[in-house]
């Protein structure tokens, strides 16, 4: 008699913890015994039950709850496949440069600035100073903030030569990094199916972005001095692409910089096609021994479509960016980023403006440009010395990497993964290259942290690929 009472509030309570949420208090024992006219034994017997099953747990003094972690049952969820048949693109692994790792490795790998390359005091500051405002409990514009819009639109402004019109501010966007902004513009301006030229090689994240858009990318080679126009200007003629996405200024991953000679030649190859530009001046503010000369200062006719970012330069926790953009592209755009995130938060935009309006922040790009000299300088000397096979094929005027060529036939991807199992983290350069890549590269990254061990690093990769070439 007195199991059959414990079963049947066994079965009772299942039901109901089977519908309640994690860490959801069950009723007291005084209110189950009188609930379910049982005696305190009995009840205490089924909540030992459904202890015993995980599906609840006492805490003494406090209570019976819910139990926060269910005991995890395999899962089966083929179902899934059956409704999402295959994927627009392929989904790709993680990019290495977005990997994370323990403190003790080596890693060379990143894609962002360590923390000692910020502007940390301005930064902290800032954002304190934006908590205080109004900005911490306001909505921004779609477009963004209008005083942050006349900064980024001041910046292209500043190198737009006499007889060209500066940007205004309301052909800014306000974006949550450069990333999302590459995305909103493949799905702007270029049709699913329609080609999307490329240098190649290239920014892995543009490549992802243009196979999530589901365009079609036609790479266009590029080397230390940019693209031959000839080359571009055949590209457009093939493929009927209407797009060129570009970085002028210390590309990701060579760093090269395009001559200013190739700038006009460019443009007149995208004004001849009818076509535009996406210039992605995403280390504007890393040049080392030059400085970054915008392509978009010398169009005003709406061709270039401008990205600059200061999430590496302010903060990657400050995901600001913004695209300048003229015309009827600049409302695609604009109605895409309504639709993708209807605006960034007002109190990011506060604090990246408050940080780059600050005299302090001129004496920080000062600095900077000295700290990338001597990492750079460190990393490539380490290079030589520690991979004589290899070739640094162009020390790079600005940037964040070096792009190192390995002798012909390296297995890189094992190259890779042996220099992990010995604690030094490379990124393979087939990443950046949006067809088969041309070469075996890899690239080094000499803004991470401690660059103390570069030295090390380089030893550890020479060992690897010495290793592997025997
Ligand atoms: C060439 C290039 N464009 C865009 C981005 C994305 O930057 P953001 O942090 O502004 O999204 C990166 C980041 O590595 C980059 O290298």
């Amino acid at each position: 008699m007195k199991n059959d009472s414990s079963a049947r509030i066994v079965g009772s309570l299942r039901t109901w913890v089977s519908t309640a949420a994690p860490g959801t208090r069950l009723p007291s024992t005084r209110e189950l015994v009188s609930r379910h006219r049982a005696s305190p034994v009995t009840v205490q017997r089924a909540l030992r039950t459904l202890t015993g099953e995980g599906l609840i747990e006492a805490r003494p003094g406090v209570g019976t709850f819910v139990r926060e972690a269910r005991i995890a049952r395999p899962a089966d969820y083929g179902w899934q496949t059956a409704a999402l048949r295959s994927p627009r693109s392929r989904i790709e692994p993680m990019p290495a440069a977005l990997r994370s790792t323990p403190n003790d490795v080596i890693a060379l790998h990143a894609g962002y600035p360590d923390a000692e390359l910020l502007p940390a005091r301005l930064v902290r500051a800032a954002l304190t100073r934006a908590a205080r405002g109004d900005a911490a409990l306001t909505r921004s514009p779609v477009a963004g903030l209008p005083e942050l819009q006349s900064w980024f639109a001041r910046e292209l402004g500043a190198a737009t030569p006499a007889g060209i019109t500066p940007p205004a501010p309301s052909d800014v966007i306000v974006l949550p990094g450069s990333q999302s902004g590459l995305s909103s513009i493949f799905r702007s301006l270029v049709a699913p199916g329609q080609p999307l030229l490329m240098e190649s090689p290239t920014y892995w994240g543009a490549i992802l972005a243009a196979q999530q858009a589901g365009v079609r990318v036609v790479p266009v080679p590029s080397g230390p001095t940019g693209p031959d126009p000839a080359e571009l200007a055949r590209a457009f003629e093939e493929s009927g692409a209407r797009v060129f996405y570009a970085q002028p200024n210390y590309a990701n991953p060579t760093g090269a910089q395009w001559p200013v000679e190739l700038h006009g030649q460019v443009l007149e190859v995208v004004r001849s096609y009818g076509a535009f530009v996406v210039e992605d001046d995403w280390a504007h503010d890393f040049g080392i021994t030059t400085s970054a000369t915008p392509v978009a200062a010398h169009d005003d006719a709406g061709h270039v479509v401008y990205l600059r970012s200061l999430t590496k330069s302010v903060s990657p926790s400050i995901r600001v960016a913004a695209v300048i953009a003229r015309g009827p592209a600049r409302e695609r755009i604009l109605a895409d980023r309504g639709a993708e995130s209807m605006y960034v938060s007002s109190l990011l935009q506060v604090a990246a403006l408050e940080v780059v309006t600050q005299p302090g922040w001129r004496t920080h790009q000062r600095g900077l440009r000295d700290q990338l000299q001597s990492r750079r300088d460190l990393l490539a000397s380490a290079v030589r010395e520690h991979l004589p096979a290899a070739a640094v094929e162009q020390l790079p005027p600005g940037g964040l990497n070096l792009w190192v060529r390995l002798p012909d036939g390296t297995d890189v991807p094992r190259l890779v993964s042996d220099c992990e199992r010995a604690g030094v983290v490379i990124a393979s350069g087939a990443e950046w290259f949006p067809a088969e890549p041309a070469g075996p590269f890899i690239r080094l990254n000499y803004a991470g942290p401690n660059p103390a061990r570069f030295g090390e690093g380089a030893q550890v990769i020479g060992a690897a690929l010495a290793r592997l070439v025997a």
